[in-house]
């Protein structure tokens, strides 16, 4: 059953210990034939908890969010388990998995226009959703969807409920999807490169008010983004994923403060990090493996410039480094003496 606003924590009561997260993923593997693109994820996400998910393209961030809600080919097979609190939602019917997308979990892509159906009016596909998972009819259902319109910032709302998306901007089309995730109240928004397809100006806006709903509503986020200057800003956690694992885990200051794991060192680029103001991901040499060309031991071995021979002898596990932070390098601990020296 989905709480009522009134016995979600505050964010200050935030993931107290002991408390069962939100979201808690279990090995959550992703196969196609019989190779991995996902291996083993771990995650937990708390309630009011603001995560965010980064690594190059094809490391598995999209793959991971589409199998915890079932919206991926027969093609791709899913193993593991996604605890939405007691209830493991890998492998649930077709029918209660809808009740759980648009309804506990809202969802948030990239290209709204391809999102959007073409044909039918933006309004009425946001009173679709209030019918489905709210169950508001008529002017009830026509009431909330201008308010929601007015809450993510659509200008003249009455009137945009009444036009098709082609008839809307880019970045109205983005707030469209915005009021359609917030329509059944959910307690989780996972939103995946969200403002990727619009211009920096209103890239910024919609980031901005992400934000502010997500702490109005006290709803947990997961952030998907090539961006790491995108996570930072709104995200306590940040996830670096390579290769369908989880390379390195900790809270936003932490990870920024000491990156370690070499392929964080990379995306955040070369130079100290430490008085460095977050930036996009800079370009590493090489790319992501295959899962076909997978290598044995750390994937990111072939890349890095600290591997050593015991790196492509087995795949490193993640280890605490501190209580909110893990990395899945065998040389993190040294890492900050490394760098002072060079690759060796
Ligand atoms: N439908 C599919 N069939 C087969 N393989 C797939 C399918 N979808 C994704 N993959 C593979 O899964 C891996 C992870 O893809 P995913 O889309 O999750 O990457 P991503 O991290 O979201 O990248 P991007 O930043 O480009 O969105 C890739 O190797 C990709 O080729
Ligand atoms: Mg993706």
């Amino acid at each position: 059953m989905k709480g009522s606003r009134g016995d979600r924590l505050s964010s200050a009561d935030r993931d107290p210990a002991g408390a069962t997260p939100l979201l808690e993923l279990r090995g959550l593997t992703v196969s196609v034939g019989h190779l991995p693109v996902v291996a083993g994820l771990n995650l937990k996400i708390a309630r009011g908890e603001a995560v965010g998910i980064v690594g190059e393209s094809g490391s598995g961030k999209s793959v991971t969010w589409l199998a915890v809600l079932g919206l991926l080919p027969g093609s791709l097979a899913v193993e593991g388990e996604a605890l939405l609190e007691a209830e493991n939602i890998i492998g649930a019917s077709e029918q209660r998995l809808s009740q759980v997308r648009g309804g506990r979990v809202g969802l948030i892509f990239q290209d709204p226009i391809s999102s959007l159906n073409p044909v039918q009016r933006v309004g009425a596909q946001v009173i679709e959703a209030l019918r489905l998972h709210r169950g508001l009819r008529g002017y009830a259902a026509r009431t909330e969807a201008r308010r929601l319109f007015e809450l993510v910032g659509i200008p003249d709302a009455e009137r945009r409920l009444d036009r098709y998306p082609h008839e809307l901007s880019g970045g109205q089309n983005q707030r469209v999807m915005i009021a359609m995730a917030l329509a059944g109240e959910p307690e989780l928004l996972v939103a995946d490169e969200p403002t990727t397809a619009l211009d920096v100006t209103i890239q910024a806006q919609i980031l901005a008010l992400i934000e502010r709903l997500r702490r109005e509503m006290n709803m947990s986020l997961v952030l998907i983004s090539h961006d790491l200057s995108v996570v930072a800003e709104v995200c306590d956690r940040i996830v670096v994923m390579y290769a369908g694992q989880i390379m390195e885990t900790g809270s936003t200051r932490s990870l920024f403060a000491s990156p370690s794991h070499p392929y964080t060192k990379g995306l955040l680029g070369a130079a100290p990090v430490l008085a460095q103001k977050p930036q996009r991901l800079a370009s590493i040499r090489g790319h992501v493996p295959e899962p076909w060309n997978m290598p044995p031991g750390c994937p990111f071995e072939p890349r890095c410039p600290y591997a050593m021979p015991a790196c492509s002898a087995a795949r490193p596990l993640l280890s605490n480094l501190a209580p909110d932070h893990q990395s899945a390098c065998i040389r993190a601990g040294e890492l900050p003496a490394l760098a002072r020296h060079g690759p060796t």
